[in-house]
């Protein structure tokens, strides 16, 4: 297969493609999907805004052939996209695509990890953000308690999927929870990842000294466990690793407030109504639905695709201070997908 890969202004590859199928999810973290902000009000984009499966599939494919080596499926929940595997199947058959991950709240799993792993699948990364039923039921604004996730998880170790566990830490909400979160991940041969609480859209009420850093985490960690630090599996990794000593499990850290990591950033994400985000943080998408839909050629896609990434600046993180975070148009998480 012939693949050009593009570079952005920093002379950032394209290698990664993050495409929300669906921006509704069943549940409302707080962190993400306020319900105060999401109530049943609220204007979903209807299903003729999101893209079709074979537009995916053709974008996909064009995605690859400017380097794209990984595809993540995210939401809002992705499971409530009806015939996610039928996706699944699609673009793992995509030549030159190594890596096809979901980011899930994991309470469909029983129903769909078997399908999905048989559709070409590799792994799925779970949210779960305490282990204590009442504290997560708050946290996800819909009152679920941890079983139907961790029933998920379950399910999908036992499809052969390789799990991942988020937890987002958030200052006097689940701080408590760090410690046995890491307790429960290890012995079941789970890698955690503790998730810096973020900026990330406009309704989430964001304050700097909501966030707990990696830092803390770690010196909490320390008193603990013994861990040893690990390489990043490829370029670009996000999560800071670390392996206990006394057990091949990784433990991980997405700093994306302390210790920012634009600088190897080679993500793009495409949203579920059809248009690209350079960055988490930028809300000015670039609309590639309507083109498509209005006859453009795959060179053309390609084409357009190209200028935007070879346009792309983007480095919210590094420069985001308390005082800057309010200052610029941003998307929600729920929307793009984190
Ligand atoms: P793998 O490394 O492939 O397992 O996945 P991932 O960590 O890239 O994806 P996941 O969807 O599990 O994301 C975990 C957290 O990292 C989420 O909170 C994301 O929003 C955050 N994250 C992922 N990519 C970026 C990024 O480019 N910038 C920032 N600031 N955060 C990111
Ligand atoms: N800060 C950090 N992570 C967040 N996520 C959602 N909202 C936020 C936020 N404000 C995480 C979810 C999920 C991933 C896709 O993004 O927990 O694991
Ligand atoms: Fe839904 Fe995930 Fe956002 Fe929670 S973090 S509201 S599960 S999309
Ligand atoms: Fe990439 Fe933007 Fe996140 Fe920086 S802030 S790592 S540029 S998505």
């Amino acid at each position: 297969m012939e693949r050009t890969i593009i570079k952005d202004k920093l002379n950032r590859p394209l290698h990664d493609l993050r495409i929300s199928v669906i921006d509704r999810c069943n549940f409302r973290c707080q962190y993400c999907m306020p319900a105060e902000k999401f109530g049943p009000d609220f204007e979903f984009l209807p299903r003729s805004a999101l893209l079709t499966y074979e537009e995916i599939e053709r974008l996909g494919k064009i995605f690859v052939s400017l380097g794209v080596e990984k595809i993540r499926i995210t939401g809002g929940e992705p499971l409530l996209r009806k015939d996610l595997p039928l996706l699944v199947e699609k673009l793992s058959a995509i030549e030159g695509l190594s890596d096809i991950g979901l980011t899930t709240n994991g309470v469909l799993l029983p129903k769909f990890a078997k399908e999905l792993k048989d559709a070409g699948l590799k792994r799925v990364n779970v949210s779960l953000d305490s282990l204590n039923d009442e504290l997560f039921g708050q946290i996800n604004g819909r009152g679920v308690g941890t079983t139907p996730v961790l029933e998920g998880i379950e399910a999908a170790k036992q499809a052969g999927l390789g799990v991942k566990i988020n937890m987002v830490v958030k200052k006097g909400l689940n701080d408590t929870e760090i410690i046995p979160m890491a307790e429960y991940c290890k012995e079941h041969g789970l890698e955690l990842r503790y998730i810096e609480y973020m900026d990330v859209g406009s309704t989430n009420g964001w304050k700097m000294d909501d966030v707990i850093t990696k830092k803390q985490i770690y010196h909490l960690l320390k008193e603990r466990f013994e861990l040893e630090p690990v390489g990043p599996a490829y370029f670009g990794e996000v999560a800071k690793l670390y392996k206990y000593k006394d057990k091949a499990v990784n433990v991980g850290f997405i700093t994306s407030v302390s210790e920012s990591f634009c600088s190897s950033c080679t993500r793009s994400r495409l949203s579920a109504n059809g248009q690209i985000f350079t960055c988490l943080f930028n809300g000015n998408g670039h609309d590639i639905r309507n083109f498509m839909r209005n006859g453009a050629t795959d060179e053309q896609i390609t084409e357009r695709i190209t200028a935007i990434w070879n346009g792309r600046d983007d480095r919210y993180s590094d420069e985001r201070t308390a005082e800057t975070n309010n200052n610029r148009k941003k998307i929600e998480m729920s929307y793009i997908g984190g």
